[in-house]
């Protein structure tokens, strides 16, 4: 039904519309390209898709970014103005503080206003879509940035970090941090995970508990709590003051005396900072904690050994691969992808191009980071280079 919904609400505009609006964006399109139809018409590459037909030059390209809830958003917000600016678009990028309701108006906003391209990353991947529906209706193309879209076919691309790498990163550095305190093992640990209406955390967690899981069954790790499901251990809207809570929480009920808390699982730095928080008003000493975006602070904290582990996902990296995907789709050009088979979206199978998360220890903090990023001058000033 919505296919031919679609397909007639294009048939009123024009063959161009028609073609993107209701083309999938693994398939070349046949006309209305802007270049010349040798080039639109040729096959498209193994490894890459085609994503619409091509739009004009300069055009308007929306960006909806989520709330601020760590550093790396606030840096794609003034990386994509700058960037989109430089390659010649006209950028509207806009958080979405309020939450999903203010995300919906804010895309629906978007398309009234004739972007050209959206690229979306969601607060709540599942909440968007009759809005994402009425950007593919006008034959937007839709790239969903560092988080999934779920359950709608309206999303041609997905672009991240492999989020289930950096959990299996994440879990094998607790690891690694426990076995180096030199403590004989059992070590007991706590685990949190990220907001549920993030695609995000359910692949952070199951990456980690990949790792873990097999160690609690054989008794190395134990979780004293007994919080050990996504569930049980999320942190709604990925808030600072939650995880504390719920930290707070888990410490006096189950860490009395001279029980210790040997290690956390993070799923990111803000998260952390909040254990550390709470662990350090409990009296207990620093355990093993992982993390997760290099923030400012917590490089600092890995090369002070408070925190033992955090993630490069280098924005300024992820953000230049995008601007360029946005410049070929502009073009009509195929783009690479590097996974067609695990972003499930419930609805269709998201053909994805991933980038290589990094682990960073105290042994690396000093030498992963470009100078040019936040981190790496974070790094910089610690490291007295
Ligand atoms: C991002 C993480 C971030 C978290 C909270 C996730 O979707 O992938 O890098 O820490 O959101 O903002």
């Amino acid at each position: 039904m919505k296919k031919i919904a679609t397909a007639i609400l294009a048939l009123g505009a024009s063959a161009s519309l028609l073609l993107t609006g209701c083309g999938s964006s693994e398939r070349a399109a046949t006309s209305a390209a802007p270049q010349s139809s040798a080039t639109s018409e040729a096959a498209v590459p193994e490894g890459m898709i085609k994503i619409g037909s091509g739009f004009e030059a300069g055009a308007k390209i929306g960006v909806s970014l989520p709330q601020k809830t760590s550093e790396n958003w606030v840096l794609a917000e003034g990386l994509f103005t700058d960037q989109l600016k430089a390659a010649g678009f006209d950028p509207i990028v806009q958080f979405a503080n309020g939450g999903a309701p203010e995300q919906q108006n804010q895309i629906s906003a978007m398309v009234e206003q004739g972007v050209k391209l959206l690229v979306v990353g969601a607060v709540d991947g599942s909440q968007l879509g009759s809005q994402l529906e009425a950007a593919k209706a006008a034959g937007i193309p839709v790239i969903a940035y560092d988080r999934l879209l779920m359950n709608t076919d309206a999303v041609d691309l997905y672009m991240a970090y492999d989020n289930f790498k950096v959990g299996v990163l994440q879990g094998t550095a607790l690891l690694e941090g426990l076995e180096k305190t030199g403590k004989a093992s059992p070590w007991n640990i706590e685990l949190i995970s990220g907001s549920p209406d993030d695609a995000n955390s359910k692949p952070f967690f199951e990456g980690a508990m990949s790792i873990l899981q097999p160690k609690i069954d054989d008794g190395t790790l134990k979780v004293l709590s007994g919080q050990v499901t996504q569930q049980q251990t999320s942190t709604a809207g990925w808030k600072a003051a939650e995880a504390q809570k719920r930290m707070d929480a888990i410490l006096s009920a189950n860490y009395g005396g001279d029980v210790q808390l040997h290690g956390v699982l993070s799923p990111n730095d803000t998260l952390a900072r909040a254990a550390l928080t709470a662990v350090k008003s409990a009296g207990k000493p620093n355990p093993v904690i992982t993390g997760q975006d290099s923030e400012v602070e917590s490089v600092k904290l890995v090369f002070q050994g408070v925190q033992y582990s955090t993630i490069d996902k280098d924005t300024k990296t992820f953000v230049t691969k995008v601007v360029e995907y946005i410049g070929k789709i502009q073009k009509g050009e195929p783009v690479e992808v590097n996974d067609t088979k695990s972003y499930d979206n419930g609805v269709k199978i998201v053909p994805a191009y991933l980038l290589t998360p990094v682990i960073v220890t105290k042994d690396n903090v000093c030498t992963q980071y470009a100078a040019d990023t936040a981190a790496g001058k974070a790094a910089a000033q610690v490291c007295g280079k």
